[in-house]
């Protein structure tokens, strides 16, 4: 059943807070050459201590806060988040909040397993999104930087089409040079499936995965690349704000996204607030810096001073990083990794 939205709180450039991904630790199992490349996620590399992470507890009361200030969408992210012990109660108490409209997991899909997707599905948990970057082991094992093959990951596809959630997002990162070839590939072998590939241009996230303009497939190469193949049609977007534009095929067998952060920026409709693994607020994919809201949950703030401090950064939000970056190219240095804020 649906509520009355919140009323909105409105950033600078007048966008709402409506979206809140939710990073829920900043390990993984996967070093992914363009987020935790092996050279720098190493085995010295220094994670957050459990202590560090917030609880349970603490992640359902932001939760609600968030709600309460206009989100009704919410995405568990990474890392990887079903490294988390006992997720599926998480989700089922996230999933309980009246206003949690969409409740989503990105996962990169080596731990979803048929129990583990069921149990997900059962505690509430609405779509399920899984990385794929490639359909040859090669490829695929080269930049998930650990060797896992694609079966591996085909077999999560599955377990969570089984487990009720249709369609399954598939995210595709392409880079220049790397897997270029997987783009109609993938396109090819979700044809007829029902599930979405979504093709993601290659992001200068972080300050660690050596970015390169050069290594960036641009949204329309990729469309051209797989219309060539099967003629495509736009679909308009399921909501405002939205990262990936949609097409379908003209012939009747599904759709797919692009997200096109690098050459067409989407800042203007950006609705996303980042939680952090150890609480701290951030309103960009790009940001340097985050509020931390752990310490004064944990020195016993209330619900309105924990909503004020969400509410006073949110209306200074001017963030527009990816359009910044069109418009005069890469320019902010420490930008957190994104396996710390959340992708
Ligand atoms: P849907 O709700 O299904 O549309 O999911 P989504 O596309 O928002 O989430 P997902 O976790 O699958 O992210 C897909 C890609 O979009 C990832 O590479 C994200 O890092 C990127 N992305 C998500 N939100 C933003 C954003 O606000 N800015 C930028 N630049 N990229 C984003
Ligand atoms: N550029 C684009 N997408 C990225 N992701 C991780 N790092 C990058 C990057 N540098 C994607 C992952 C996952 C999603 C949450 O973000 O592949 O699908
Ligand atoms: Fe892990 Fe996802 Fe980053 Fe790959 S993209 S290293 S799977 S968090
Ligand atoms: Fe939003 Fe920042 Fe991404 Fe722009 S770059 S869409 S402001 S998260």
């Amino acid at each position: 059943m649906g509520r009355a939205p919140s009323p909105a709180v409105l950033d600078r450039l007048s966008r709402p807070l409506r979206d809140v991904r939710i990073s829920l630790t900043d390990r993984c199992n996967f070093r992914c050459q363009y987020c935790m490349p092996r050279e720098v996620f190493g085995p010295g590399f220094r994670f957050l201590p459990t202590a560090e992470l917030l609880t349970f507890d603490e992640i359902e009361r932001l939760a609600r806060v968030f709600v309460s200030l206009g989100v009704d969408k919410v995405r568990l992210t990474g890392g990887e988040p079903l490294l988390r012990p006992r997720l599926p109660e998480l989700v089922a108490r996230l999933a309980r909040i009246p206003g949690v409209e969409d409740l989503a997991l990105t996962t990169n899909g080596f731990l979803l397993t048929p129990e583990r997707a069921s149990a997900l599905r059962a505690a509430g948990l609405g779509r399920v999104t899984v990385s794929l970057d490639a359909l040859d082991d090669a490829t695929f094992a080269s930049l998930n930087g650990v060797g896992v093959g694609v079966e591996r990951i085909l077999a999560a596809v599955r377990a969570a089409a089984e487990a009720g959630f249709s369609p399954v997002k598939l995210n595709a990162v392409v880079k220049r040079g790397v897997n270029e070839h997987a783009v109609v590939d993938l396109a090819g072998r979700f044809r007829h499936t029902g599930h979405v590939v979504r093709f993601i241009e290659y992001m200068d996230v972080g300050s660690t995965n050596g970015w390169r303009f050069e290594d960036v497939v641009p949204a329309r190469e990729i469309l051209d690349r797989i219309a060539a193949r099967w003629p495509l049609v736009p679909v308009a977007p399921a909501r405002p704000g939205e990262v990936a534009r949609r097409y379908r095929y003209a012939d009747g067998a599904g759709e797919i996204g692009v997200i096109a952060s690098i050459t067409q920026p989407f800042c203007h409709g950006c609705t996303r607030a980042r939680l952090s693994a150890d609480g701290r607020l951030y309103t960009c994919l790009f940001a340097a810096e985050g509020l931390d809201l752990r310490t004064p949950l944990r020195q016993g703030a209330d619900d309105g001073e924990i909503r004020r401090l969400v509410a006073g950064v949110w209306r200074l939000r001017i963030d527009r990083y990816s359009e910044e970056r069109a418009e005069q190219g890469p320019s902010r240095a420490n930008k957190v990794e994104m396996s710390r804020l959340g992708g």
